[in-house]
């Protein structure tokens, strides 16, 4: 099991480029069940995860290759498949879940392992279920499995409204309503860019989805549908981890190929704890000038502050100048880095969902432990930031999501190292 070894307190300055984006390849690869053929995707991050999402699509007969770096995906989808996702795979990666929609569209049948617990919260998938059943699947729970028929083989549009705004819920049932017979309309739907990107996908394959990236979805369903040809976009989770690397005291990095309009909410805090951030051609660059200023942080639904950026700007409110709060809404167990961040001296106690963050003029560095892909992406900044040695062990939750971030950080003057243990 490897580690990532660093020697931290030294100025980052450079230029590092963002990979295509873990959440919208992911839903992309699946929607490939949609339709027989020859399908690809290009920008496709080189991760653990999209590995995960190949050897998925393999085990249901699909032929899924990549070109050597890893970037472009190529996937046979047969005449025929077995439309079941096993648990050895799902319990790897929850998002394996995303297949459910596309297999019950085309197949009018589903067999998919429910994913399970999850450190971040107990991320039940009802609302993906409420969604099938209002477009006329019948479903039941058995063995830890979701049995899914459709009686008459297809599915039938419908109104429905979820209730919360969930990104893969609202994937996978506008993946489903694509082949229904009629008009879906769906409402309260996630907004997140990876939504967007995989209705862009989908309108190329022949589907008639209009209003994504708000929060109701108008869909027709077509009665076939053509393979991707499609590009991913940026990962503005990966992007945004690098934007706040560049924000810490004495930093100057830019990111390039990340969209600045996909993180609004995050350039707004950079800017409002003190870094000077600029977009620039193809990128963001950001520069940290001296100590943060404390300010508040509540992750919400996009366009507010992504869940998923929490615990990388949890690192800049530890060395800030005063006390911020932060309150996280979308996961119940989201702040497994605490006592992580309390072992590099960081001054913070959680209440529930809100925690209090007194800033320190410094980290010191320590062993750490990742408890999952976001926290041990934290980890790594705290570890930069920190004087002195930091070793963060079980990274391979990083890998999961971030492409070889020691070989993209190194350039920037980081003194990192992945450890073979
Ligand atoms: C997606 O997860 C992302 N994963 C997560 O990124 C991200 O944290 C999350 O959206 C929120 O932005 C992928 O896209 C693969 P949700 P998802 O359904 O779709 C509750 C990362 O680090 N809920 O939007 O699983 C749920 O428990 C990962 O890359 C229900 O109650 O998240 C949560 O509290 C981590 N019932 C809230 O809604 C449901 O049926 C939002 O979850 C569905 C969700």
């Amino acid at each position: 099991m490897d580690k990532i070894v660093i020697d931290g307190g030294v100025p980052l300055r450079g230029t590092v480029a963002a990979s295509g984006a873990k959440n919208a390849a992911l839903p992309t690869l699946a929607a490939a069940l949609l339709a027989e053929g020859e399908h690809v995707v290009r920008n496709v991050p080189n991760l653990a995860d999209v590995r995960t999402m190949g050897r998925l699509l393999g085990s249901m007969e699909c032929a899924f290759e990549r070109d050597p770096e890893g970037h472009v995906a190529r996937i046979r989808v047969p005449r025929a498949i077995t439309p079941e996702a096993p648990y050895e795979l799902v319990k790897t990666m929850r998002a394996a879940v995303v297949v459910l929609g596309p297999l019950v569209a085309r197949w009018g049948k589903a067999r998919v392992s429910l994913p399970g617990g999850c450190a971040i919260g107990a991320r039940p998938i009802d609302q993906h279920l409420k969604g099938l059943a209002a477009l006329g699947a019948k479903i039941t729970l058995e063995h830890g499995y979701v049995d899914v028929e459709v009686p008459g083989g297809h599915l039938k549009g419908s109104v429905f409204t979820f209730d919360m705004q969930t990104v893969t819920g609202t994937e996978n049932v506008m993946m489903a309503a694509t082949l229904a017979e009629g008009r879906t309309v769906l409402r309260n739907c996630a907004r997140e860019p990876e939504v967007l990107d995989l209705a862009v996908a989908l309108n190329r394959m022949g589907a008639r989805i209009a209003g994504a990236g708000t929060d109701e979805l108008r869909i027709d369903g077509v009665t076939s549908l053509r393979p991707l040809d499609h590009d991913v976009i940026p990962d503005r989770i990966e992007a945004g981890t690098f934007l706040v690397a560049g924000a810490l005291p004495g930093n100057d990095v830019t990111v390039m190929g990340c969209a600045a309009d996909h993180l609004e909410a995050l350039i707004e805090k950079l800017r409002a704890v003190g870094a000077t951030v600029t977009a620039v051609d193809g990128g963001v660059r950001v520069v940290g000038d001296g100590r943060p200023r404390p300010t508040d942080v509540r992750t919400q639904p996009h366009p507010g502050f992504p869940t998923d950026m929490q615990a990388q700007m949890m690192v800049l409110l530890a060395l800030a100048d005063g006390s911020s709060v932060v309150t996280e809404t979308v996961f119940e167990n989201r702040y497994m880095h605490v006592q992580e961040l309390q072992r590099l001296g960081a001054d913070i106690t959680v209440d529930g969902k809100t925690a209090i963050v007194r800033g320190v003029p410094a980290l010191s560095g320590a062993p750490v432990m990742a408890s999952d892909l976001r926290a041990s992406a934290a980890l790594v900044l705290a570890g930069l930031a920190a004087q002195g040695t930091t070793e963060v062990q079980r990274v391979y939750h990083l890998d999961r999501g971030y492409e070889r971030i020691e070989a993209k950080l190194a350039p920037l003057g980081a003194r990192i190292k992945r450890v073979k243990t």
